[in-house]
């Protein structure tokens, strides 16, 4: 296992938070202690007099240990739209999140990136989730929704890694569709199709059971 991973997806809204928590447990599972990070959220409530995410606060919820908000989360923007139009007054600094993720690295033995949106997704005018890899410089793991369509996602977001010129620790399926029509097939193909290995099937759950999520993980 790598000290830090950086966790993508084919899309928005494709698991890569469930994905995320799993690799957590599966990290904890290997007796090593873990944090989540998802340094740049759009789409937050205020609480206690601070703007927090969903998605940040059940990464710090399921951390090894306790963790202050703002370097899970240090860009935390209040309407769910894309990060470079929430961060007008605040644009996401690299540099920044990179500062963040050094003193969680010194926390804990891993720690996993989530991102935003898919790998495209601009953080700010300049730069989109590619830069955020690339300037923290982690292996990437792609969550891939298993739904139609899927396997040209899947395709894309390997070919667009691997032109950022990072490492790919892998991808995980991620069953977000009960009625999807040839799962096995289609996880097969892409299986198939990229050249970086299958870390798990997570399947369908109604709710999340997280330690069995982690039991479907293999990261080498
Ligand atoms: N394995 C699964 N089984 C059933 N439902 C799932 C599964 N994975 C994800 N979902 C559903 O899809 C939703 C989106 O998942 P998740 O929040 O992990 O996506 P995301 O890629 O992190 O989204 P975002 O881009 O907002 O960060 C979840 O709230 C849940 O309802
Ligand atoms: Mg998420």
């Amino acid at each position: 296992m790598e000290k830090a991973y950086f966790i993508t997806g084919t899309d928005t809204n494709v698991g890569k938070t469930w994905a995320t928590l799993a690799l957590m447990h599966y990290v904890k599972q290997q007796g090593k202690t873990v944090i989540g990070m998802k340094p740049v959220a759009a789409g937050c409530e205020l609480q206690d007099g601070q703007l927090k995410n969903d998605d940040a606060l059940l990464l710090q919820t399921h951390a090894s240990m306790p963790v202050a908000y703002e370097l899970i989360n240090p860009y935390a923007y209040l309407h769910p739209v894309s990060p470079h139009i929430a961060g007008i007054h605040n644009p996401v600094n690299v540099d920044r999140v990179g500062d963040a993720l050094h003193i969680l690295q010194s926390l804990t033995d891993i720690v996993l990136v989530e991102g935003v949106g898919g790998w495209y997704a601009p953080i700010n005018d300049q730069q989109a989730v590619s830069d955020l890899a690339q300037a923290l410089a982690l292996p990437v793991i792609i969550v891939v929704a298993i739904r139609l369509g899927c396997i040209n996602h899947a395709r894309l977001t390997y070919q667009a890694i691997h032109a950022s010129g990072l490492p790919c620790a892998g991808w995980l399926a991620n069953c977000t569709d009960p009625d999807m029509l040839n799962r096995e097939e289609n996880i097969a193909t892409i299986t198939r199709l990229l050249d970086t290995p299958l870390l798990g099937v997570l399947p369908y759950q109604e709710a999340m059971d997280v330690d069995f999520l982690a039991g479907q993980i293999v990261l080498g």
